[in-house]
């Protein structure tokens, strides 16, 4: 069975739309029965597009109406009541750092598959350092952050790895945005899981994951004959591509996100006095109370044609130890909610159908293998270039 919890969200309901296109029949759960039924009954006249429905006999795949549960992160047991030992729980119920919890540990105690679509470096760590050794234990396997964040840095980075062969030093891994424009390109819920952010620590990845503040460090790219500056954040690649390796081990791991153009400076600047912020009592609650304020303003939902113009570039590149790269690769897809909703549509396609390759906190590429997950991500929209 597939549980889609936060399905009436922006990105739950893309996600839902991009599970029954491929004929699933998740269940939608959420805290609102009336605007989950609604939604299913939306869905009921959408037909599926036969994408990779080998396995008709399956229960999560077939016809009829979609079953909707009602669940609240503030009551834990409506969540842990979703989901059983084997299932697969879907979460995009975010910001995460503050209502990621729950799914997370109920899909941990029962011992199912979990994906999300969070891609805050916060949660992100707690996902790996705290509840993976738990989910060893229990038999779930958990994989984070499986969306536009941070997905394509994981494939390109693992592909890159592939081809240089031995001697890989370090793997950098670069997210940029092209078109666009000014329009609003980030939904309110992600927007609200950015201002939480501001107060956090992030992290890297030097022989072992070493915490430092987001946008540390800025990288210039070269993409589509521009300039792209980017601020180096904390992401899965630091735990996942390491992983991959080998045995002659990966020493370091930079990720970089370039969609702030011409404000990095600013938001570096930003991120330089995080650290002494955080010392200040009381500042979590009153940039959040800001943060709360300001969301007032941003439309629930992105520009839908803004979006459609967005392609957005991933390069993962492999050096040796003197700094030389040894290979490339590009990756690019279309809106980035397109890419998140259709990814988790896919891996929770393969979860149900596959299982993952072992439990605990799992990269992409690990939990599906390398060539299922690039030609899922294929199908999610996401191609070389
Ligand atoms: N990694 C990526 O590339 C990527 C891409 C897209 C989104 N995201 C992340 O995904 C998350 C969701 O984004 P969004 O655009 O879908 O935001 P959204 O539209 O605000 O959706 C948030 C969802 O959380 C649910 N929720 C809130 N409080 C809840 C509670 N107490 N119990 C149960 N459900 C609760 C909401 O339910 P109601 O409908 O009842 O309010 C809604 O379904 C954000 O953290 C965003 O940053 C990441």
């Amino acid at each position: 069975m597939i549980v889609l919890f936060g399905a009436t969200g922006y990105t739950g309901r893309r996600t839902a739309e991009a599970m029954v296109r491929r004929g699933l029949r998740p269940v939608l759960a959420g805290r609102s029965v009336a605007r989950l039924t609604a939604l299913a009954r939306r869905l009921e006249n959408l037909g599926p597009d036969n994408v990779g429905t080998e396995n008709l006999g399956l229960e999560h795949l077939g016809s009829g109406k979609l079953e909707v549960v009602s669940a609240d992160v503030g009551d834990a047991a409506s969540v842990r009541a979703l989901i059983g030992r084997g299932d697969v729980l879907v979460s995009t119920v975010g910001p995460f750092i503050r209502l990621g919890d729950p799914a997370l540990r109920a899909a941990v105690e029962v011992g199912a598959i979990y994906l999300d679509s969070t891609g805050e470096p916060p949660f992100i760590r707690r996902v790996f350092e705290e509840f993976g050794p738990l989910a060893q234990q229990s038999g779930a396997g958990l994989i984070t952050a499986f969306g536009h964040d941070y997905v394509p840095g994981n494939l390109a980075g693992a592909l890159a790895l592939r081809l240089a062969g031995s001697d890989v030093h370090r793997v950098e891994v670069g997210y940029l945005i092209d078109g666009g424009g000014r329009a609003q390109l980030i939904s309110r819920g992600t927007f609200a899981s950015l201002v939480g952010l501001v107060t956090e620590q992030g992290f890297t990845w030097r022989d072992g994951i070493r915490t430092e503040p987001p946008g540390s460090r800025i990288r210039t790219f070269v993409s589509g004959g521009r300039d792209c500056p980017a601020l180096s954040i904390g992401s899965t690649e630091h735990y996942c591509l390491p992983r991959l390796a080998g045995t002659g081990g990966l020493p370091e791991v930079d990720v970089y996100f370039g969609w702030f153009g011409p404000a990095v400076r600013a938001v570096q600047l930003y991120s330089r006095i995080t650290p002494t912020l955080l010392t200040m009592p009381g500042a979590r609650p009153v940039v959040r109370r800001i943060g709360e304020f300001a969301a007032r303003w941003v439309a629930r939902e992105p520009d839908p044609t803004a979006l459609a113009r967005v392609s957005s570039h991933v390069v993962g590149t492999a050096y040796d130890a003197s700094g030389t790269a040894l290979a490339e690769v590009r990756l690019v897809s279309g809106d980035p909610y397109k890419l998140t909703a259709e990814l988790l549509a896919w891996g929770a396609q393969r979860a149900a159908e596959h299982g993952v390759s072992r439990p605990g906190a799992l990269g992409p590429a690990e939990a599906f293998g390398l060539e299922a997950l690039e030609t899922g991500a294929l199908q999610a929209g996401l191609r070389r270039l």
